[in-house]
């Protein structure tokens, strides 16, 4: 029998049950396996989230010595990879060629695809965890027509990362602790939040038994958009229009609250939290201390700033509890940690991965069902075939 009622945009329909991410949009909680957000980005590496998220506890130092090490073993990229690579336009958003090299891995890695096993799952998940950021450095430097890096086996996981994006050729390669903290700080908050769009792609591509680096690359092609992970660039781009707007945030306001017009105050609002973002509340506070400590001033900032504070006390946003996100502050550390604004996306995917890998694993090992929505179908009953001449 056909289904009478339908849940556009999934708003009141849970798909799974899950023992990773725990959120309470009403009061601004997020805790990963039980953890606080506030507490692992305060304490703990972004590594060690990845573990947690992945395998459920917080790992020992043992634990965790002999997963960086299989990851290790797993981070490099096949150099046939670069051929495709340098076939992309440099005009190419990263994001399309993250998503396209991320596909390739099941070419160049054709074990990891069908995965039954927990051990065929490990080694699938230690071969990305390897191979995504060099994927994610060289799509960088490629953009910006540097030499790639191939990056440096006893650096921690993500000051590798860090030195394959911003190493300079024939110079020892040195890092302010303070970039290296607040990037693991950022990667830690976008480490997971339960069935998105992306993640929920994730799963469903997952559900029909495609492989790991399949469902990875359509959970990264999900991100991209402005609704989602790629309203980190759009907010920048939007607040530095204002800017050239002479700061006028009032109309930008009024854009916003106009029916008529499309124009969303991007980085505010969210599906779930309609009380704060809690992490938004943490990057907000980073962003003052990061700019403070590299000794960066940008004006943006402080237009962020206005904007929060008019749209805090404004009706229509107060009525519709819309509230910044985590998109709203990220971009402006980024962009001081000197990432192109092209690239914010792509680091919210790096940060994102353990969790669609987590979520992966979890539908796999609870043997979930094939994802499989119904309809209504609201089209023409049975009409009879009508010949070309007839139209
Ligand atoms: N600016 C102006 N009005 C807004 C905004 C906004 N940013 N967000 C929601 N509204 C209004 C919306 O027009 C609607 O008004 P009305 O009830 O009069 O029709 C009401 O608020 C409810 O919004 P909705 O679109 O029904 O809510 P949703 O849950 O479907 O959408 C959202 C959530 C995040 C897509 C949306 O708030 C939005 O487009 N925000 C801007 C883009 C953004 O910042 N996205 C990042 C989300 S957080 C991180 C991530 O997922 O990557």
């Amino acid at each position: 029998g056909g289904i009478t009622t339908i849940d556009p945009g999934f708003k009141n329909t849970g798909s799974c049950e899950s023992a990773i991410t725990f959120l309470n949009g009403e009061e601004g909680i997020l805790r990963y396996r039980g953890y606080s957000i506030e507490d692992l980005a305060e304490k703990a590496s972004f590594l060690e989230v990845v573990y947690l998220l992945i395998f459920g506890e917080l790992p020992t130092e043992e634990q965790l010595t002999k997963f960086h090490n299989d990851i290790k073993e797993e981070n490099h990229v096949d150099e046939d990879v670069k051929k495709i690579l340098n076939g992309f336009p440099k005009s190419a958003h990263p994001m399309g060629v993250l998503a396209s090299l991320t596909s390739a891995l099941t070419a160049f890695n054709p074990d990891a695809v069908n995965v039954d096993s927990e051990e065929d799952m490990y080694a699938a998940i230690v071969k990305l965890l390897g191979k995504f950021p060099v994927l994610v450095a060289w799509t960088m430097r490629t953009k910006m027509s540097k030499p790639l890096d191939y990056g440096d086996d006893s650096l921690d996981y993500v000051q590798n990362l860090h030195k394959m994006m911003f190493s300079k050729p024939n110079s020892e390669y040195k890092v302010d602790k303070a970039i290296i903290d607040a990037i693991d700080k950022l990667l830690i908050l976008h480490a997971d939040h339960e069935q998105n769009c992306s993640t929920s792609t994730v799963r469903i591509v997952g559900s029909s038994h495609a492989g790991l680096f399949a469902s990875i690359s359509a959970g990264i092609s999900a991100l991209w958009g402005p609704l989602h992970g790629g309203a980190n660039q759009a907010v920048i781009e939007m607040l530095e229009a204002i800017k050239a707007d002479g700061g006028d945030t009032k109309k930008y306001m009024a854009k916003a609250k106009d029916k008529e017009d499309p124009f969303r105050l991007m980085g505010f609002g969210h599906r779930v939290y309609k009380n704060f973002d809690p992490r938004a509340k943490i990057i907000k506070k980073a962003a003052d201390e990061v700019l403070e400590q590299l000794g960066v001033e940008d004006e943006v900032l402080a237009i962020a700033k206005g904007l929060e504070k008019e749209a805090l006390e404004d009706d229509y946003f107060v009525k519709r509890k819309l509230y910044p996100n985590v998109d709203f502050y990220s971009g402006i550390i980024y962009r001081a940690l000197g990432i192109p604004v092209e690239m914010f996306t792509v680091m919210f995917a790096m940060g994102r991965v353990p969790g669609w890998i987590a979520q992966w694993r979890e539908m796999r090992l609870r043997k979930e069902p094939i994802g499989r929505p119904r309809q209504v179908y609201i089209g023409e009953t049975l009409r009879a075939f009508k010949p070309m001449e007839e139209r």
